[in-house]
């Protein structure tokens, strides 16, 4: 069982039935998931979470889905990594990385995915369906083959080669959309009123958003339940954004953080700020695609749509659902928001590659550059605990570091190596 009371209207408070829906139909506010958290406080420990599977169902208590049977694939219980390299690099002497990269399908997708794909079944749906920038794609995919039922996936008909390969090779019904993502998700809107399938980001979204508070939960057991005091986190619609910031809210108010005092939920669960959760919220985007950066720059609460032109394709988001509750988060949290120069994209990924072993796409560039600069601004401390998202794999966007590939071409003898070998260490100097 779950402890979901039902959904709520972010905007005017009005409550409807744990079904699948994602917008009030009286004033047309985001539905969220509201919890019986009274109940969940009493049942839930450290203890009982330590003893849980290895995966995003060891927070079963606080996800919006029943558990007993989860279309799993095994999502979340990712590395965290101390980053001496990196962080010797930026002058950062407490810095993490969260390697949600290697998440089954590559991505922290998968996350939201399992949520949603049970939920799905739950609600008897024999198509899982999505709006996709390219992760969210192979997540669905995968789950729906791993769940036996079909899956439709909508994706802009530009992505790079390993998103659309990475997906396709599950077997779902592919959509290639001659158009940007926002595109593509107006498509899917009118395409989820005709025809009943689960819309992982669409009908199913309440449910779907809340796997990403794991991100949060995660990193704060992995740090011996502490949270950090800086995370750098990639925006696109910004529902992981706000989702981390609630993991931590509600790991705060349940007592489950050390030393922390539990404390009540409040009238709006969904804004909650425990005192104790000082954690600085960053939100990184691309510089061609960042409406939420813009907003927060300008000093305003709402976010006016963009059309992207970026190398980060997964972040291509140019009308952000959760685009208002991200600058929300920003403010609450004290935290910034960055938009990265678009060469810094490529040189974030490298950095990353070159110091610490980990390859990530463009949206872990968007994520090392955006660390960099608040690290070389001083924004971060070097002592303050700073965690990096790394939310998905290079090798679904190798197009972009192409250039990297440059071997040294040899005859399949010592001479031939030895002179190769001299050549290419005089032209470096
Ligand atoms: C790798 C990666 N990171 C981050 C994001 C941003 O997630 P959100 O839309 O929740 O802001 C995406 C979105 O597709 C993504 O693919
Ligand atoms: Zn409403």
């Amino acid at each position: 069982m779950d402890f979901v009371r039902g959904l709520k209207c972010r905007e005017c408070g009005r409550e409807f039935p744990g079904e699948a829906l994602n917008v009030c139909d009286y004033c047309f506010g985001p539905l969220e998931v509201i919890y019986d958290y009274a109940t969940i406080a009493e049942v839930i420990s450290r203890d009982r979470i330590a003893k849980g599977p290895l995966s995003i169902w060891r927070y079963k208590d606080l996800l919006p889905a029943d558990s007993q049977d989860p279309v799993d694939i095994n999502a979340g219980y990712t590395p965290l990594l101390k980053a001496r390299n990196l962080g010797k690099k930026l002058g950062l002497r407490n810095l993490y990385i969260k390697n949600d990269s290697v998440n089954p399908s590559y991505s922290f997708k998968d996350r939201v995915v399992s949520v949603a794909a049970t939920k799905a079944v739950e609600f008897g749906f024999d198509t899982l369906a999505c709006a996709s920038t390219g992760n969210l794609a192979c997540s669905v995919a995968a789950h729906a083959a791993r769940a036996g039922i079909r899956a439709v996936v909508f994706i802009p008909a530009d992505l790079e080669q390993g998103k659309v390969i990475g997906a396709a090779v599950y077997g779902p019904t592919m959509v290639a959309v001659e158009g940007t993502y926002d595109e593509v998700n107006r498509l899917c809107s009118e395409v989820a009123d005709n025809y009943k399938w689960a819309f992982v980001n669409i009908n199913m979204r309440p449910y779907y958003a809340e796997g990403s508070k794991t991100l949060g939960y995660e990193v704060a057991e992995q740090l011996g339940w502490r949270i950090p005091d800086h995370v750098v986190v990639p925006s696109a619609s910004g529902a992981m954004f706000t989702k981390i910031w609630k993991g931590f809210n509600e790991l705060a108010c349940l007592g489950l953080l050390e030393g922390v005092e539990p404390a009540s939920f409040g009238a709006d669960q969904n804004t909650v700020h425990h005192p104790a959760v000082t954690t600085r919220m960053h939100l990184t985007q691309a510089e061609g695609c960042s409406p939420i950066v813009t907003a927060w720059k300008a000093g305003q609460s709402q976010v006016l749509p963009v059309r992207p032109s970026t190398i980060a394709k997964s972040l291509a988001i140019g009308n952000p659902a959760d685009g208002i509750y991200a600058l929300r988060v920003v403010k609450a949290s004290e935290g910034s928001a960055y938009a990265v120069p678009e060469p810094d994209v490529v040189a974030g990924i490298k950095l990353l590659a070159e110091t610490e072993g980990i390859f990530t796409e463009t949206a872990g560039g968007v994520v090392i550059s955006g660390l960099k600069h608040l690290a070389e601004s001083g924004a971060i401390k070097p002592d303050e605990l700073t965690v990096a998202y790394i939310t998905g794999n290079g090798l679904k966007t190798l197009e972009v570091v192409s250039d990297a590939v440059n071997p040294l071409r040899v005859k399949p003898s010592m001479r031939s190596f030895e002179t190769a070998l001299k050549e290419r260490e005089q032209a470096a100097g």
